[in-house]
């Protein structure tokens, strides 16, 4: 099995439109795009500043940033992804966001490293579960920075994650397929300390967010939704079974009884 994020551009048309549309939604409103803002407000950037986010993905953190800041400086979207940064890019423009937002295609797992020393922060959200080596992320992340920069990192500890229908059975297969097939490093936050104690980072803060709702969902909802599909998509797990855990979701939502939760955690280091 192997992550879908690891690889969008490869992944059929429609899941790579499922996938920024996601991206974008999951920012957009409730509980996962106020952990965001928390870290933002300890950011504190001019307009000579220059941020950059590896695996920005379609830029939607970016653009929030830029909004809920304020921010007058340059923030840089990079990713793997052509496709998403594209879809960013056109975004951007619509919104007339793209004096402060630039879009690079940077893979965070090269050998080889442009711009170093050019950034005030980078910022990696969601990116080191998806990668088979965060360490080596992260120690670009560092060679990226200029004295002083600093490091934020937010993702999940995946390896927690649960969606419960109630239907004990699919909940366990479906589950795992999207722990499997969507999150190359389920457990990544736990090693985070001993990654950033080896590359000599002074960590300035941390803390944690459990993303949680009983009863009906919405975050739960879109993600297992779309997770499901990719994973059927990318042939990791049966369409049936898929159709099937989405519509007991359905069911449990209908009925109150839905339970989802995932911890967020976020790291902030100075080099
Ligand atoms: C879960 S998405 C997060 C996107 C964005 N940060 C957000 O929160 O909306 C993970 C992103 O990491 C990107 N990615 C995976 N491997 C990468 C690599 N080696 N270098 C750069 N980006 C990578 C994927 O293309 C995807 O856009």
């Amino acid at each position: 099995m192997s992550d879908v994020f690891l690889n969008i551009d490869e992944q059929p048309k429609d899941s790579v439109s499922m996938i920024s549309e996601r991206l974008e939604d999951r920012s957009f409103k409730g509980q996962f795009s106020d952990f965001t803002k928390e870290y933002f407000e300890l950011l504190d950037y001019d307009e000579y500043s220059r941020i950059l986010e590896l695996g920005g993905g379609t830029g939607v953190i970016g653009r929030n940033f830029i909004e809920y800041t304020n921010f007058k400086g340059k923030y840089v979207v990079s990713d793997l992804s052509k496709e998403l940064l594209n879809f960013g890019e056109k975004k951007a423009k619509e919104l007339e966001l793209d004096n402060h937002l630039e879009f690079k295609q940077i893979d965070a797992m090269s050998e080889i490293i442009h711009d170093q020393g050019s950034y005030d922060a980078i910022i990696m959200h969601t990116l080191v579960s998806h990668v088979p080596n965060p360490a080596l992320v992260i120690e670009n992340a560092k060679k990226l920075l200029k004295r002083n920069g600093k490091i934020i990192i937010f993702d999940a500890d995946y390896e927690t994650l649960l969606m419960a229908s109630g239907n004990k059975e699919l909940d366990e297969i479906v589950n795992t397929a999207i722990k499997k097939g969507c999150v190359a490093q389920p457990k990544v936050m736990r090693l985070i300390p001993k990654i950033a104690n080896s590359l000599k980072l002074k960590l300035i803060k941390y803390k944690s967010n459990l993303l949680f709702e009983a009863g009906s969902a919405e975050f739960f909802y879109g993600m297992g939704k779309t997770l499901s599909t990719a994973v059927v998509k990318s042939n990791q797990l049966e369409k049936k079974i898929a159709d099937k855990w989405v519509k007991e979701m359905e069911k449990a939502m209908s009925e109150n009884t839905f339970f989802g939760m995932c911890p967020y955690i976020t790291y902030i280091y100075e080099i």
